[in-house]
């Protein structure tokens, strides 16, 4: 599940590991894992949540609902796309219901963070805030450092709303920093985000601005023809939303001499294939 680069002497390896089925929804899972266990301790079975056309989010927590045998809707930002996004398309196949909603009410709805925060929840509602933004989320996250098997000096991680950084800052060895890249413009306050899901102050993160590209889910010609290059130099795909942006972000800074030489870098595959296909019509990932 992870792509590590270790870079030594000019020289980038590239190691990956099977990824299985549930690497699609990599961080997803990782995050879900315990806000799902919370609603089935709380004997709620119909999670609520909310989403982009493209939101792997979403596409992640019909696939768990599906599999688990949990009800899903997911509130949708904008008008019903005819036709529907192939996020959405699989999303409604898993049995999730779709509720499309104007940005001005989207943006309401980022207010209600609480699992009952949302009006009118009847018995047995979860509701679940935009990205799975909630401390819950941190625990699936840290688990997966001790799955890496080398030692390391930055473990590198895209940013949509800082909660898998949270997660991982936890997480890493005391000497390892984690470097966050942010997938949008303007991106500053996640550092008050991450702060604030964090259970205590930590000094061994921080999150890179400057490679959002122009913004969120924006993927100029010299991103893509990096993604390309860096498949057919490793086989390890990526998206342009988040972890083309990583890669992209680190390759450059290792190219400014950003790191110590000799430094071991870890970048984590965050998964997000699913939405190549708004990119590339073609793709039937
Ligand atoms: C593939 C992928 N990577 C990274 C992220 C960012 O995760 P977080 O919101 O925890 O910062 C997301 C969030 O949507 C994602 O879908």
């Amino acid at each position: 599940m992870f792509s590590i680069v270790n870079w030594k002497k000019k020289h980038a390896k590239y190691l990956t590991k099977n990824t299985p089925n549930i690497g699609q929804i990599y961080n997803k899972w990782r995050k879900l894992k315990y806000l799902l266990n919370h609603a089935l301790t709380l004997n709620c079975r119909h999670i609520i949540s909310m989403g982009g056309a493209y939101s792997n989010h979403l596409h992640a927590l019909a696939y768990m609902g599906y599999v688990l045998g949990l009800a899903t809707t997911g509130y949708v930002r904008g008008e019903r796309p005819t036709p529907l996004t192939p996020t959405l398309q699989d999303a409604q196949e898993w049995g999730m219901a779709l509720k499309f909603v104007s940005r001005g009410d989207y943006r309401l709805l980022r207010g209600y963070q609480d699992w009952d925060a949302l009006p009118d929840l009847a018995a047995g509602d979860y509701w679940l805030p935009e990205g799975g933004a909630q401390a819950l989320a941190l625990q699936g996250v840290a688990e997966s450092v001790a799955e890496i098997d080398i030692p390391f000096d930055w473990l590198c991680v895209p940013c949509g709303t800082g909660t898998t950084l949270a997660g991982l800052v936890g997480a890493v060895p005391e000497h390892s920093q984690v470097l966050g890249f942010a997938a949008f413009k303007n991106a500053a306050f996640l550092n008050q985000e991450v702060a604030r899901l964090l259970p205590q102050p930590r000094q061994n993160w921080r999150i890179n601005l400057d490679y959002h590209g122009g913004g969120f889910a924006k993927a100029s010609p010299v991103l893509m023809a990096f993604i390309s290059e860096f498949q057919a130099d490793t086989d390890i795909v990526l998206e342009p939303v988040y972890t083309g942006k990583l890669l992209f972000g680190l390759f450059d800074l290792i190219r400014q001499n950003a790191f110590t030489a000799g430094s071991t870098l870890i970048a984590v595959h965050t998964g997000g294939l699913q939405g190549n296909r708004g990119f590339l019509p073609c793709s039937d990932n």
